[in-house]
């Protein structure tokens, strides 16, 4: 079913508007036992790296001590429920690095568009950053049938760039998970928001990771700007994450 048919209602006089998506009911699919189930018969298979190889061990561990009610949200399975639920024709991620979010998208729908922008930051948090070859090579290992472009650069200069080139395209889901500076989040939240379709899913990653405490802040000011965003935060555990839905 696709994002017209998924976050779209259509009545006539749509007194509501015409998104039925809300953010609540995306929270509650992507911590459900059911995504959880498909995510880990993949999660093992993304690009490892020490961190990822942590998460893989936190998830079961948390899913074998507290089963189905463990409440707990991050990029993963925020994006997995997002794309599940939107199978959205369009994807623009800003920080892609070796691919795991964005593989997490395709899993969630192969048939996906993307334009993925990243700099390939060497040794990115202590990490090699290998660039586009490896994800490409990455997204066709997980099943992606639909298009790739990779914009090489800096996002502050290519995301402009792009969009002024490309000035109808929007898209069904974004993932801003680049510059983690005050400014430079900010900048790139405020330069995709307007081109997340309606009833779109926009996702901005690490709202409460200890070393950076200004990224709160900044999605607040990106939600306090753009009112048809209508806005969910999950901080408790880990890095934290937060979305948004495009409501009108
Ligand atoms: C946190 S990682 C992305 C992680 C990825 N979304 C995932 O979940 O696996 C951040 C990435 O953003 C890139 N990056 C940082 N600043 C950037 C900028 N100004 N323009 C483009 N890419 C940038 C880095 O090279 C890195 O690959």
């Amino acid at each position: 079913m696709n994002l017209k048919k998924r976050a779209i209602f259509d009545y006539g006089n749509n007194f509501y508007g015409p998104v039925v998506l809300s953010p609540t009911t995306l929270a509650n699919i992507a911590v459900s036992g059911k995504i959880w189930q498909e995510l880990l018969a993949f999660h093992s298979l993304l690009a490892s790296d020490e961190y990822v190889e942590y998460l893989d061990a936190y998830y079961r561990e948390c899913l074998q001590r507290f089963g189905q009610q463990w409440h707990y949200m991050d990029i993963t399975n925020v994006l997995y429920a997002a794309s599940k639920t939107l199978q959205p024709y369009n994807y623009l991620e800003i920080g892609v690095r070796r691919g795991r979010s964005v593989c997490t998208v395709v899993r969630g729908c192969p048939s996906v568009n993307i334009v993925a922008f990243d700099m390939w930051i060497p040794n990115y948090a202590g990490m090699e950053n290998p660039g586009p070859e490896f994800v490409q090579s990455e997204i066709i290992k997980h099943g992606h049938s639909g298009a790739i472009t990779f914009i090489n650069g800096d996002s502050h200069e290519t995301v402009p760039e792009y969009l002024s080139k490309n000035p109808d395209i929007l898209f069904d889901l974004i993932t801003v998970d680049g510059d983690h500076s005050k400014e430079g989040a900010l900048e790139d939240l405020f330069n995709v928001i307007p081109r997340l379709s309606m009833g779109g899913v926009l996702v901005f990653d690490d709202i409460s990771h200890p070393d950076l405490p200004h990224l709160i802040e900044v999605w607040h000011e990106a939600l306090y700007e753009f009112r048809y965003l209508s806005g969910y935060e999950y901080t408790e555990m880990g890095y934290g994450i937060a979305f948004a839905i495009r409501r009108y």
